[in-house]
């Protein structure tokens, strides 16, 4: 069972821990995501960045990262997604993305947009988006590289991303208690 919880001060090191063993990305990345992180734990707010730990018992197998985007009227932006490579595939991923498009959604968000790139290693988390119905607006040829491009995915937030009683059937309806909520995967 994966449990989603806000980030804490004391999840700093394994966030970095994580983005550095991920296979994908490395210091530049695990470096912008510490000052993000530092900034949101120094001075947390409603505009601040948003962290998210995904845990499997004293385990913690991915982290999420999401917030208001600055001069807009409630556009919000997914910022960071990522899980251990040998933790991959039990949920944490889509648990994550759900927590914070539900959290979203209540805080009167209108838009999720979410920036990603062409290159393949990526295609798992593109699978989320659309299984979560984001859809694919806009691609910028070799926005990072030579044939890697930017892929620029929006979500309209709705009720429909609020977790909800009636999702009895679904395997991944969340379990809430205070602060937490815990998600199954299918
Ligand atoms: C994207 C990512 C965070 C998903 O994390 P996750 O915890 O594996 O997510 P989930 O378990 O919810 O799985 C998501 C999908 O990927 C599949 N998947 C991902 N990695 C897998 C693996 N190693 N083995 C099997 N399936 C895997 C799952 O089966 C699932 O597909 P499905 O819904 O069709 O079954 C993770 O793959 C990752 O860190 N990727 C590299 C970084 C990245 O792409 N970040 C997003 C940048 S925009």
């Amino acid at each position: 069972m994966v449990s989603i919880r806000p980030s804490e001060p004391e999840d700093r090191a394994r966030i970095y821990n994580i983005l550095m063993g991920s296979q994908i990305f490395g210091k530049v990345d695990a470096d912008c995501v510490d000052e993000m992180f530092e900034q949101a734990m120094a001075k947390p707010g409603p505009d601040q960045y948003r962290f998210l730990s995904a845990w499997e018992g004293d385990q913690m197998l991915a982290f999420g990262c999401y917030g208001m985007t600055s001069l807009t009227k409630a556009t919000w932006d997914y910022y960071w997604l990522c899980a251990l490579p040998e933790a991959r595939g039990k949920g944490a991923g889509s648990a994550l993305m759900r927590h914070g498009i539900a959290q979203a959604t209540r805080e009167g968000g209108r838009l999720m947009v979410l920036y990603t790139s062409s290159d393949l290693r990526y295609a798992f988390a593109q699978r989320i988006f659309d299984e979560l119905g984001f859809s694919l607006h806009t691609i910028i040829p070799e926005y990072y590289d030579v044939g890697d491009d930017l892929k620029i995915y929006v979500g309209r937030l709705s009720e429909s991303y609020l977790p909800s009683e009636h999702d009895a059937g679904h395997d991944r309806r969340p379990i809430v208690a205070p602060g937490v909520l815990q998600w199954q995967k299918r």
